[in-house]
């Protein structure tokens, strides 16, 4: 059968120990969007694994699948790799053929564009990886896929078709010199001079091509999950970022450009949207919101009496982004936005993390509604405009105090806090969909599992 894990909010709602707390039961774990903008932090024992890309999954040792809506940093993955296998690991990962790769113009252009919009409202903050150039690339048909990396004289002919567009896209539009130097903006500082040379990058992308078949890392991704779905065992698809930053579902255009929502996990995969549908989509909900990026956020906490709490819950709950190090926005758990993510997605279980980091802080505010326009609504309105006039009718909650949560996590889900129990119930009751887990802390144990969905 299939598992479908969805971010309900906006990223980092702690997805990656979700698929690891699953992961026994799983055989394959396949990412079916974004590329090394993700960020998992799973905690196994006294270790802490950062991925971006790698799906977590591999730290089991489980098969992990990124899947043809991925779109895939070479340099990442097998620096992920390598990291892995030097503290003993072996992660067995396989790559669609139709993935798209992300190349260094990708990611120089993506800071580009994002320092020429940092004045302005369009400014995604986005994490410098790349990530919508190669999008942008994919549907204006002149990407480079990693079936292109294991056919030499393919790579080298669209490398010479769009590497000039790209230069004189740096050059001509941005008036960004693309040769010397290192970029204007890109976060990793890659050289420009390297970003739109053809020739090194048919070396570098050549030989990437080299290992990923020497090391028969790709594969057909629809067929080959097809194939061990119908042989019984348990596909995992793991979304990455979150359903308010879907490019389709979110708060354009503070959003990423793919689709984490649940029904690209059969379009960017290959596996068919019936056998998606025949098994379980869970979505992860953080107890309370946090945001990396720009954008409107209406139950943010910033008013100046709201600011020491939201350092608190940000220092204890570690909200400092995974990839780029930036501290995220606090706010109180959004309804309208959940529901509206139990819409789109489908869920049939939740798993709402982090219920320890609200513990001690008093008592406790959700936005239950919107106030718009003088009516009180209970989902998101379309556009991010209206989005950002909406102001939240906030439902009071009491806190709970620390509990010892290792206790909790091994006594179960009677063992939580009072509270804390009526106040899960309340997010299940609203989103009419079962809890089947809680995370009370980072590590794998510290997860209250209620139910596995396999
Ligand atoms: P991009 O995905 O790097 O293009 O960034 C677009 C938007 O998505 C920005 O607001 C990022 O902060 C946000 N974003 C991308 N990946 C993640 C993630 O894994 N967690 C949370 N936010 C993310």
């Amino acid at each position: 059968m299939t598992v479908t894990i969805v971010g309900a909010q906006l990223g980092d709602e702690g997805k990656g120990g979700v698929v690891d707390i699953y992961g026994e039961d799983v055989d394959v774990v396949a990412r079916y969007q974004g590329g090394d903008n993700a960020g998992h932090t799973v905690v196994f024992g006294e270790d802490e694994y950062k991925l971006s890309l790698v799906p977590s999954g591999a730290i089991r040792g489980k098969v992990g699948v990124l899947g043809n809506g991925c779109v895939v940093n070479p340099e990442t993955l097998f620096s992920e790799i390598d990291a892995l296998r030097e503290r003993g690991l072996d992660p067995r990962v396989k790559v669609a053929e139709r993935a798209h790769v992300i190349l260094p113009y990708h990611r120089v252009l993506d800071g580009i564009e994002e320092k020429a919009k940092e004045d302005s409202e369009l400014d995604a903050g986005t994490t410098g990886r790349g990530i919508g150039p190669t999008y942008e690339d994919k549907i204006g048909r002149r990407g480079i896929r990693i079936g292109d990396l294991l056919d030499p004289d393919s790579l080298r002919s669209k490398l010479e078709y769009v590497v000039p567009q790209k230069r004189a896209l740096a050059e001509d539009v941005f008036g960004v010199s693309a040769s010397g130097g290192s970029s204007g903006g890109s976060s990793d500082g890659v050289s420009t001079d390297e970003a739109f040379d053809i020739s090194s990058l048919y070396e570098q992308y050549r030989r990437y091509g080299e290992r990923l078949a020497e090391e028969e890392m790709t594969v057909n991704a629809g067929a080959y999950l097809t194939e061990r779905i119908e042989a019984d065992e348990n596909v995992m698809f793991e979304g990455a970022q979150g359903t308010s930053i879907d490019i389709d579902h979110g708060i354009f255009p503070y959003v990423t450009s793919s689709n984490p929502t649940a029904g690209y996990a059969a379009t960017g995969t290959g596996v068919g949207p019936t056998t998606v549908g025949r098994g379980e989509v869970v979505g992860i909900v953080k107890a309370y919101l946090s945001r990396v990026g720009t954008g409107p956020l209406p139950t943010e906490l910033v008013d100046d009496d709201e600011e020491e709490l939201a350092d608190e819950i940000r220092e204890k709950g570690g909200e400092f982004g995974t990839v780029t190090g930036r501290p995220r926005r606090i706010g109180w758990l959004d309804m309208p936005m959940l529901r509206h993510a139990a819409q789109v997605n489908g869920f049939t279980g939740l798993a709402i993390n982090h219920i320890d980091v609200l513990a001690g802080l008093g008592d406790l505010q959700v936005g239950h509604a919107y106030e718009l326009d003088g009516e009180e609504i209970e989902t998101m309105p379309t556009t991010t405009e209206r989005w950002g006039e909406c102001e939240p009718v906030l439902r009071g909650f009491d806190g709970w105090s620390e509990p010892d949560w290792a206790d909790v996590a091994s006594e179960g889900y009677d063992a939580i806090p009072e509270n804390a129990r009526t106040y899960l119930e309340y997010i299940s009751d609203e989103l009419d969909t079962p809890i089947y887990a809680v995370g009370v802390g980072p590590g794998r144990e510290q997860t209250v599992v209620v139910e596995s969905p396999f």
